[in-house]
Order: structure tokens, then C-alpha cells, then sequence
């Protein structure tokens, strides 16, 4: 079957990561979509610039018209930015029955409706998983996974900027300013902030989710915005010592009243896992009446992560030119025609770290003993904490964690641990994993 034509509008950071992915994924995303996806067409100022990075792959141009105005192209993705340009060509390639995909948070919040209502009119779809909290899939966890729900609240760190500014000042002691500009000196800032740390880019998104949670238009105009620029390192501080966190949330809320709109700074008690959430880090809490709480937590910017959004939305969008009984969402994600062979490992093949517990008589000697096994099953130590005997006790316990190493090797390294004379009983064995 003939491949979806893309034309791309903006080939800057996101851009670039989407054609990157899209390029090195492209068979599995072709087996998931059932369907070739091909940008074939990128439009740019920096043509220059624009023709280096696509190698040669696909047609340049310089005005965005001409791909929006290509029979040839199916899918049109805006990554240009911004309300003013961006709308216009959102609205004429909608006109001219091109599928839109947008990371356009700014525009979505502002323009929706009519953006919505000219693509539900002309039977196209504006899909946009990467306008709010990049990599997270939050907008296909609230429109399809938690469909059986009535959305009750949502609490979202939707900001990476403001949540590594507040990240540093509570780490560091220091204050906004300071932070912020060692946060744009890092590049984790823009040369021009105002939109992150004002709240406006939060509430872009909260916006946003608070349409699709509640069933009701955007409205920007109608949320309460304030950032973090008034936030003193001090308040921070005391907030710690009564056992919260200060992070700048974005929330909507069901109340009998009427829904609750507003991106503030705001106490969490610490230990909430969303507490916790540091850095330039996202996530979003979604509480559901049926579900409860779920928590969505990973990248909310960045050229892949937020690649990763625009992409599915392609895979989406192909799926529904594919909609007939065997195309649908797959059951198992992918095509059933499409299913791979790979095998899966047997245990023993698997490579992981691991937590050994050793159980050994208080000797002299003993500790050279299992780190001589271990060094010639080449199984490097992490870390070891060895604890004193009890009173009146002559055994102790040595706790070793190891770096990656096989599981077979690990087993064939604790059979010659427990025939060590000194070594008492049976080895505690705990696979390890940093999850980074
Ligand atoms: N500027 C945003 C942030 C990323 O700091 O999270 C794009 O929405």
C-alpha cells in the first residue's frame, strides 16, 4: 500500500527530531501504523540549513503554501509556533482537507474552537499529544484510556522551565533570579523566559486538558495565570520544614459550581510522588472517579521526547485511513500480520544488577573470599555495607551490590559463595534495576 505523504512546516528542534525518529523507526512505526509514513516535503526559511539536515530525502521549500497547497501531501505537521502565522496555515491546509498535527500549545488554547470546529466541518482530523507535557502520552490517557471516567481533578507539572528553576532554589537555597539565570546560561531557559516562568505556557496546557477532561471549548481567557517570579527562596524553605514542596501546577477542577481553572505555585506535601518530581521533569496526576489517581511522569520537552508525540499522532491519523475491522487499533499494538518472531530470553540470559545478602561466620579472611569469586566471574561491586555481629553473636551479614552482569553468570558465582566454609546458609539473591 502507498506510503502517507507528510509535509513539514519548521524543521527546528522538534522538527528535526521528528524526522530523525521517524527515519530510524520507520519499519516498526510502518508495522504499528500499517502504512509507510515518509515526510516528503519540508518547508523552511533556512533552506540551506534545512536541505543538509534531510539529506537530499525530500523536497525544500521555502513557503510553507506549497505544501500546504501539495495534493500530494496527506498530513501537514506545524511546528512553526505561535498564533499568528501558525493559524493561518493550520486553517487553509484544514481547507484544503490535509490532516493537521500541531505541538502548538499557544495556538490550540487560544484559536481551538474555530480550529476544531473548521476540521470536524471539512472531516480532518488536528491532532496535537505533543502541545501539552511533550513525550507524555496525557492527551490519549484522558481522551481514550481513561474514556470510562468522569475526570474529577487534574494537578499537572506542565512546565519543565519552572519546575528546574524551583528544583535548583530548593536544592541551592538561592533565589529566582539567580536561578534563572543559571537556568538560561544552561539552555534550560529561553533567552526570552516569559512564557514559562509567567505561567503562560502552563496554562496553555492546563487549558487544553481541561477541554478534553470536561467536554468543554478551550478557553485561555477564562484561566487564572501566575508564575514564579515573585516566589522567594524563603518561603521555599519553610514550606521544607513543614514537610512540602512548592511546584508550579497547572489545575483543573470539577466542582458543582463550575470548573476550575489556574496555574499557580502551590504546597504539595513532600511525600506525594508528584512532590517529587524534579528538574525539567513533567507529570501529571488525573484523578478519575472510576480509575482514581494515575500519574503521568517523563520528558515534557525536548527534540525526541516531544518527537515521540507528533509521531503517534501520524501513526494515528494513518490508522484512520486504514479504518476498516482489521485496522483498527491493534489489539497488541501491532498489525496482526506484522507480529515478529523475536524470541524471549530465558532467565538465565537476562542482564541485570543485583543485591547479594551473605550470610557468613565473623572470620578473618571471609570478605576476601566472596569478592575473590565475584572478581573472577567478572561481577564488579557496586557498593557493600558489612554490619558488625550482634552481641554475643559470631555471624554477620555482608550486603553487596553488583554492576550489570548476566544472570547466569550470578547464579554460577552464588553456588561457589555458599561452598565457601566461612559463607553460612543459602545466598539472598535481588535483581537491581537504576531505571534510567
Ligand atoms: N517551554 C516548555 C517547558 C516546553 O519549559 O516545559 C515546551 O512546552
Amino acid at each position: 500500500m502507498k506510503s502517507i505523504k507528510v509535509g513539514l512546516l519548521g524543521i527546528g528542534t522538534v522538527g528535526l527530531g521528528t524526522f530523525n525518529v521517524l527515519k530510524r523507526n520507520q519499519e516498526e512505526i510502518k508495522r504499528r501504523a500499517g502504512r509507510g509514513i515518509e515526510i516528503t516535503m519540508v518547508a523552511d526559511l533556512n533552506t540551506v540549513r534545512a536541505k543538509e539536515l534531510t539529506g537530499g530525502t525530500c523536497e525544500v521549500v521555502n513557503d510553507a503554501n506549497m505544501v500546504i497547497n501539495n495534493p500530494d501531501i496527506d498530513i501537514v505537521i506545524e511546528l512553526i509556533g505561535g498564533y499568528g502565522i501558525a493559524k493561518d496555515l493550520v486553517m487553509k491546509a484544514i481547507a484544503n482537507g490535509k490532516h493537521v498535527v500541531t505541538a502548538n500549545k499557544a495556538l490550540l488554547a487560544m484559536h481551538g474552537t474555530e480550529i476544531f470546529k473548521a476540521a470536524q466541518e471539512k472531516g480532518v482530523m488536528v491532532a496535537f499529544e505533543a502541545a501539552v507535557a511533550g513525550g507524555i502520552p496525557i492527551i490519549k490517557a484522558l481522551r481514550e484510556g481513561l474514556t470510562a471516567n468522569r475526570i474529577q481533578w487534574i494537578a499537572g507539572i506542565i512546565n519543565g522551565t519552572t519546575n528546574f528553576i524551583l528544583s535548583e532554589m530548593r536544592d541551592k537555597g538561592l533565589d529566582f533570579d539567580t536561578v534563572l539565570k543559571e537556568a538560561q546560561r544552561l539552555g534550560y531557559a529561553e533567552a526570552d523566559p516569559t512564557f514559562d516562568i509567567e505561567g503562560v505556557d502552563a496554562a496553555h496546557k492546563a487549558t487544553i486538558m481541561s477541554a478534553i477532561a470536561f467536554g468543554i471549548p478551550v478557553q485561555f481567557d477564562k484561566a487564572h495565570v501566575e508564575g514564579i517570579t515573585k516566589l522567594q527562596a524563603t518561603d521555599i524553605r519553610y514550606a521544607e520544614q513543614l514537610g512540602y514542596r512548592i511546584k508550579l501546577l497547572g489545575i483543573t477542577r470539577r466542582t458543582p459550581k463550575g470548573i476550575e481553572l489556574r496555574v499557580h505555585p502551590t504546597l504539595i506535601p513532600a511525600k506525594r510522588l508528584i512532590a517529587n518530581v524534579e528538574g525539567a521533569m513533567n507529570a501529571v496526576l488525573v484523578q478519575g472517579d472510576a480509575v482514581g489517581a494515575t500519574l503521568y511522569y517523563g520528558k515534557g520537552a525536548g527534540a525526541e521526547p516531544t518527537a515521540s508525540a507528533v509521531i503517534a499522532d501520524l501513526v494515528d491519523i494513518t490508522r484512520l485511513a486504514t479504518a476498516d475491522p482489521e485496522h483498527r487499533v491493534p489489539h497488541l499494538a501491532f498489525q496482526p500480520n506484522a507480529m515478529a518472531d523475536t524470541p524471549i530470553l530465558p532467565i538465565s540470559e537476562i542482564t541485570t544488577s543485583y543485591y547479594l545478602r551473605i550470610r557468613v561466620a565473623d572470620k578473618l579472611g571471609v570478605l576476601a573470599g566472596v569478592t575473590g569469586i565475584l572478581a573472577d566471574s567478572t561481577i564488579s561491586i557496586d557498593a557493600m555495607l558489612q554490619k558488625e555481629p550482634a552481641e554475643g553473636e559470631t555471624q554477620t551479614d555482608i550486603i553487596m551490590l553488583t554492576h550489570q552482569t548476566q544472570e547466569k553468570n550470578v547464579e554460577a558465582a552464588i553456588a561457589k559463595i555458599e561452598a565457601l566454609p566461612t559463607v553460612v546458609g543459602k545466598v539472598t539473591r535481588i535483581r537491581l534495576e537504576e531505571l534510567s
